[in-house]
Parts: structure tokens; C-alpha cells; sequence
């Protein structure tokens, strides 16, 4: 069973047929399973049995889903990217396969995703002039970036090259190298010293210069109790400028760290909710951020009893590495500004190849963070029992099993896993990744790491609380009495969409065949050269209020604090090129309410929400903290390429 939290916020109605008798609905989840709802009303005759069945486009495979009637009914999960849907009028419940009339057909969005023809072929075999233009490779100083395995590319799609000027951090000045990171065991009243330097790594056999926290990859994961107070004497030793944004939490409107600095800056830090945040920079994150510049505000609950043998905090990442050296990112404005910049080696805490040794029986809670830019993680243990039990800035109103967790850019998840058999058991990333141009879908499975699974027994056995499901102890029971905001008219619609200007010609006409069809996620960069090619001068995205016509950093909302606030945020589906965007609030804490209109059952405070392409999500602000605070898209890229606004607290 997938969770009912987390796979739907990955969600998206694929098909839907009404008005008219029928209306049917069918939503995604993060593993690419169907999930239909069917509503009938007026159907005719009494004396058949009306049947629903999934098959494959070619007909060849026939799934029976299930017998429909007059009302909603809910069938079983569809297992299939692109299906035909029937409805057939049958004198059994009992056939195997359809006999009778079929009454009702629908196809999935994803079967009119069709290989290019000849003529788009040809368009983009020849090199077109456009290509050539922005293609001075040998003497740009752009290297090749490397392909996601699986994707097809085109000749002109090969020639694009980003128009701008390559950078990668340098110095003579010899560096240290960095290490793994400490923790950071603050009480009320400490005084800590931050620092954003150079530093080099080795990953995987080369060596990188990049940047860090007091030479730490990440930076010092920071553990404070709730209701504590801390200050950050913060020094940078880069460069460029940059900032610490404190992601989460619900501190003074001065500290929130989106203004530059140059050289230092000391940082007061309140923590009113337990949970995982963290910090990374607010300037060119694109850059910073994916150069190591991030870590974990662990924020315990005093007194909390945590029913677990030992704690893993894990910050994801992936970065983009070429032949020996890490694909430049762009100077003047960022690369990768349509999907940005997925990468292609996996670290967990700053290093490929994560592991951990536990006793067979043990309970190992995990803090999931996901630092990458732009990719969206669907992590498992395949083999082990997972249970979900808080989100961003809180537990869930009750734990669920759950066989996935899917994790946009900036959202944290904390997982309890029991490793009951003893051997090896990886953690792995499992999607479906999508090659535009030939319309084809194609598992993706990376293992981020191994945990070995020792055959003694854990002493300290947690098996009878793990069982069992929780809810948790006050004050976070109290999400249920929020729910009332649930039939409530939004207060503000944000949607999400994007205009382009002056994009290569191949990437236009190509983009243009692309549209047929979103994939709710975009779990992989499966169009590398037209999107490393893109850059914010060409891509601009929008936060648009319809109500203003306001966009952007044009919008400053202003709230009541202390009034829940409603906000609707519509991923558009009709918008060029459209995919998923983490939406985080600063300074704040909000529920996500519903999903396409269907009502969230597990609530948890969040700061940050994937709304996938095509998809609606309502979230419940809670207006407790004043100031004038950001809203925007947390892939670094799409913030980069305008994707901000700001909303004032009064
Ligand atoms: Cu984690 Cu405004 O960001
Ligand atoms: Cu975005």
C-alpha cells in the first residue's frame, strides 16, 4: 500500500471525462500508478453489470478493474504509464474479459505521446543556424555535458550550447580539503561561528574546489532544543556574495537571510517548532547551494521519546559532473533554466556511495532532507518496513506504512525503517524517467546506499512500538479542527506558468511536440542539451495572480497575522512547458488541504509543497509570524529565472 500523504501529492487528474453522466478521474501517484475514481450517474438499465478495465494502447493486456454503478466508486490502481480505459455493460460480474457492449472509452493523456515524424526528424538532424549561433563550442569553453542513459538526442539538439560565460570556482591559494561534517550541540544562549569558504573534495577519485560551511560537507548539522534561542556569527570568505536563509523556520523577519553578504553577518535564531530545517545560501543557489553550501537545523522536542535504536540524517543531492571537472554553472544568469540542473552522481551527506551497518531487528529513524536543485526523489528500502512519520515542521496526525516517500526540492520527511532480515538492503531512487522526443517511458533505479543488515540481534528491540501505528502526543494532534478551511473559497490562486523569449529554434519546435504531454514529475533530466542550453535570459517563470494580474516580484500580499490564509496554487497545464514546482513559503507554516480537489487525510505542517504539473494544491497558511517574507519555487534555477514574489505579515 502506498501512503495516502505523500504519493498524493504527486498526483494529477490524467483523465477526465464529464460533463455528461460519467465523470472519471484519474489521479497519479509518485510511482507511476493510476489511481481511478469513477463517478456514473444515470445509468440506464438495472438488469447488466457495468465493468471498468485498463489496457495497454495496444490493446494486448486487459486489466478487469472492477464493477462501476450510479455514484463514486473507487477501483484498483491502473499499473500502466499509457492506457486505454473502458467501461463495458456486461450480463455478469463475474467475466474475464469484456463481452458486452462498451459504453464508455477514455485514453490516458500519455498515449498521445507519439515518436517525432520524418519532417520533425529532418528539423532537427539538419544543425540549424540557431544551434550554430549559440554553438561557438570548441572556443566557448563550454564542455559537453554528459546524456542520461536512455534519451534520445538530435544532432541540433547536440550543438546547443548555454549563451553564457562559464564559471567554476578557482584560487591558486592552496585549499584544505574538506571533511565530513560535526555536529553542533547548542543550548539556549550559544554563540556559533559560521563560515562559507573554499575548500576541495574528492569525489568519486577527483578532486573539485568547491564551497562550504567551516570546511564541512555538509555544513555542521546544527541540534538545538525547541524554544531555544541561538546566534550565528556568520563570515564570507567567497568572492561573491551570499546569505544564510534559515528554511523553516519561524524566526524574525531581519534573520530570514535573503539579503547578500559580503563579508559578515550575525545571525539571531529563535526556534518555535520542533521538526528538520536547514540552511543554505539565498543568492545565486543555483550556483552556492549545489557547490555544498547547505545543512540540517535538527530542532528536538524537549522531552520527546523517540522510539528508535539510532538516528540517520541524511541531505540528498546530485551533483553534475562532466569528465573530470563539474559542469560550469553560467556567470551572468543560470543554465539549465527550463528543468534545471538534475545531476548525475548521487550523494547522500555530501558523498557517493552512503552505508550503515545495523543490527538485524533495528529501527533506524531517518531525517530526509533533499538539497538537490531541481530533482524530485522517490526514495525506498526495497526489502524493508517503512513508516512515515513526520513531514517539514511536524508530525503527521497518524504514521502510515508506506513503500515510497517522494521528496521535492527542499521538503524533508522523517521515515522509521526496521531491518528485520539480516544481508544487505539498498536505499534507492526508483522512477520513471521519460525521453521526450520518442515518447517512451523508461524505469530509472539508482542506489544511493546500502545498509548491512548484521544477522545478531538489536538488544534494545523497538519491533512492538514499530508495529504499531501512532499518532502523536499534543500539541500535534490539534491539525484535525484546520480542516474546516476545507470547503472555504480560496483566499488567493497563485498559478504557476512560464514565457520564453529567443530560445533556439530547436528547442522551441521541439518543445512545441513535447507539450502534448506533461509528466506530472519530471523525475529525470531527460532533455539534457536544450535544457543545459537554456538560460534566464531566454526562460522566464511566473507566479501570476489572476486577481492583479500581478506576477512575480510585482505581488506583495498582505495578511492579517493570526487569519489562516487559503491560497490555491495552480500548476498550469496549459503553460509551454510545464513541470513541478516546489513551493516554499518563508517565515511561515502552512497544511496542504487537498490535491485536485481531494482532501488531504494525514495533515502535517510543511514550509514547502510539490505541486506537480497539471495539479491544483490548496494550503492552509498560518499567518503567525509578521514581516514581509518570499514565496517561490525552490528549484534554484526556476527562482534564478523570476519565480518569487513576496507577502506581507501585519
Ligand atoms: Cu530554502 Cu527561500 O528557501
Ligand atoms: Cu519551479
Amino acid at each position: 500500500m502506498a501512503a495516502p500523504g505523500i504519493p498524493r501529492a504527486a498526483g494529477r487528474v490524467e483523465l477526465s471525462i464529464s460533463p455528461g453522466p460519467f465523470t472519471v478521474s484519474i489521479t497519479r501517484d509518485g510511482r507511476s500508478r493510476f489511481l481511478p475514481i469513477v463517478f456514473l450517474s444515470g445509468l440506464p438499465r438495472t438488469d447488466v453489470v457495468y465493468v471498468a478495465w485498463a489496457a495497454t494502447p495496444q490493446m494486448d493486456t486487459l486489466i478487469r478493474l472492477g464493477t462501476v454503478r450510479n455514484g463514486r466508486t473507487t477501483l484498483r490502481p491502473i499499473v500502466l504509464e499509457k492506457f486505454n480505459f473502458l467501461i463495458t455493460a456486461e450480463r455478469s460480474a463475474r467475466v474475464r474479459e469484456p463481452q458486452g457492449r462498451v459504453i464508455l472509452r477514455g485514453q490516458s493523456p500519455s498515449t498521445r505521446l507519439f515518436p517525432p515524424d520524418l519532417l520533425e526528424f529532418s528539423l532537427g538532424a539538419a544543425r540549424s543556424a540557431d544551434a550554430i549561433d549559440h554553438g561557438e563550442h570548441e572556443s566557448s569553453g563550454w564542455p559537453m555535458v554528459p546524456a542520461p542513459p536512455g534519451v534520445t538526442m538530435l544532432p541540433s539538439e547536440m550543438a546547443l550550447r548555454p549563451a553564457v560565460t562559464p564559471f567554476l570556482p578557482a584560487t591558486d591559494m592552496p585549499l584544505p580539503h574538506a571533511e565530513s561534517n560535526e555536529v553542533l550541540r547548542l543550548q539556549d544562549g550559544d554563540i556559533v561561528d559560521l563560515d562559507a569558504e573554499l575548500v576541495r573534495r574528492t569525489i568519486n577519485g577527483q578532486t573539485y574546489t568547491m564551497y562550504s560551511y567551516n570546511g564541512q560537507y555538509p555544513g555542521p548539522l546544527i541540534e538545538v532544543s525547541r524554544g531555544s534561542e541561538i546566534m550565528v556569527r556568520f563570515t564570507n570568505h567567497l568572492s561573491d556574495s551570499t546569505s544564510i536563509h534559515w528554511h523553516g523556520i519561524r524566526l524574525d523577519n531581519a534573520f530570514d537571510g535573503v539579503e547578500g553578504v559580503s563579508d559578515a553577518f550575525t545571525y539571531k535564531l529563535k526556534f518555535p517548532d520542533a521538526g528538520i530545517f536547514w540552511y543554505h545560501p539565498h543568492i545565486r543557489e543555483d550556483i552556492q547551494q549545489a557547490l555544498g553550501l547547505y545543512g540540517n537545523i535538527l530542532v528536538r522536542q524537549p522531552g520527546a521519546k523517540i522510539a528508535s535504536n539510532q538516528e540517520q540524517i541524511l541531505m540528498l543531492q546530485d551533483l553534475l559532473v562532466g569528465d573530470g571537472s563539474l559542469i560550469p554553472f553560467g556567470l551572468e544568469s543560470p543554465t539549465h533554466a527550463l528543468m534545471g540542473r538534475f545531476g548525475n552522481v548521487f550523494l547522500v551527506n555530501g558523498e557517493p556511495g552512503y552505508r550503515l551497518s545495523v543490527r538485524r531487528g533495528e529501527v533506524v529513524r531517518f531525517y530526509l532532507t533533499n538539497a538537490s536543485n531541481t530533482r524530485t526523489l522517490n526514495l525506498s528500502f526495497p526489502g524493508a518496513r517503512m513508516k512515515l512519520i513526520a513531514a517539514d515542521a511536524g508530525p503527521f496526525e497518524r504514521e502510515t506504512w508506506v513503500d515510497n516517500v517522494v521528496i521535492g526540492p527542499a521538503e524533508r520527511y522523517v521515515v522509521h525503517v526496521r531491518f528485520e532480515r539480516p544481508g544487505e538492503v539498498a536505499l534507492v531512487n526508483q522512477v520513471r524517467g521519460l525521453d521526450h522526443l520518442f515518447g517512451r517511458f523508461f524505469p530509472q533505479v539508482d542506489t544511493l546506499g546500502v545498509v548491512t543488515v548484521s544477522p545478531q540481534r538489536v538488544s534494545d528491540d523497538f519491533g512492538n512500538t514499530f508495529a504499531a501505528l501512532h499518532r502523536p502526543p499534543p500539541p500535534f494532534a490539534a491539525l484535525a479542527s484546520y480542516r474546516r478551511f476545507l470547503d472555504k473559497a480560496p483566499d488567493k490562486t497563485l498559478v504557476l506558468t512560464l514565457a520564453t523569449h529567443g530560445l533556439p529554434y530547436v528547442t522551441e519546435r521541439l518543445m512545441q511536440l513535447d507539450s502534448i504531454y506533461f509528466a506530472p514529475v519530471e523525475w529525470g533530466g531527460t532533455m539534457p542539451m536544450m535544457n543545459w542550453a537554456s538560460t534566464g535570459r531566454q526562460v522566464r517563470w511566473v507566479l501570476k495572480d489572476p486577481e492583479s494580474g500581478r506576477q512575480n516580484m510585482d505581488i506583495d500580499w498582505s495578511f492579517r497575522r493570526g487569519e489562516p490564509v487559503k491560497l490555491r496554487l495552480v500548476n498550469e497545464r496549459r503553460a509551454f512547458h510545464g513541470m513541478q514546482h516546489p513551493i516554499h513559503l518563508h517565515g511561515q507554516r502552512f497544511l496542504v488541504l487537498a490535491v485536485n480537489g481531494v482532501p488531504n487525510t494525514d495533515l502535517a505542517w510543511k514550509d514547502t509543497v510539490l505541486v506537480p504539473a497539471g495539479s491544483v494544491v490548496d494550503i492552509l497558511l498560518d499567518t503567525a509570524n509578521p514581516g514581509q517574507w518570499m514565496l517561490h519555487c525552490h528549484i534554484a534555477e526556476h527562482l534564478s529565472a523570476g519565480m518569487m514574489m513576496h507577502f506581507t505579515v501585519n
